[in-house]
């Protein structure tokens, strides 16, 4: 990937997070862990910013990508609070990303929105969650496909 030398540095200090790194315990789509799923979302956000010169905050972008299904429990197990995952989980997310890792206000945003037009009243408000949402879409039909 172009660019990846600055996509890593930026993403470092969070990645390397044990917090983040135990997003390996739970699965997204298919066969796919949540962390590998975020990987490639963030992955995508940062090629379709340098690709439509959309000229992201970079950092906003790329943490709340990260941190966008940071809600850190498995979503297929039977419980009922898991049961409007697709509802809440990016409002849990934002809140395990604020303690953990004190985002400020606008990747909180990007974070809350990405599930939009699901979650109406949570709709992007910066161009860097119009891409995340973007992003998020199209690797979720990617990866919910090529599991069959
Ligand atoms: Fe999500
Ligand atoms: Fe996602």
């Amino acid at each position: 990937m172009k660019g990846e030398q600055e996509f890593w540095e930026i993403i470092k200090p969070i990645w390397d997070d044990e917090r983040v790194q135990s997003m390996s315990k739970y699965i997204q789509h298919g066969k796919v862990t949540t962390l590998t799923h975020s990987l490639r979302v963030a992955k995508l956000c940062y090629q379709l910013d340098r690709f439509f010169h959309t000229h992201c905050d970079k950092q906003v972008l790329l943490q709340a990508a990260l941190l966008h299904d940071f809600y850190l429990y498995d979503w297929h197990q039977k419980d009922d609070d898991h049961r409007w995952h697709g509802f809440h989980h990016a409002e849990v997310a934002v809140k395990n990303a604020k303690t953990h890792f004190g985002i400020d206000e606008k990747t909180a945003s990007c974070i809350a929105a990405h599930m939009w037009p699901l979650t109406l009243r949570k709709w992007p408000r910066y161009k860097e969650a119009w891409i995340l949402t973007l992003a998020d879409k199209l690797i979720s039909i990617k990866e919910t496909i090529l599991r069959k």
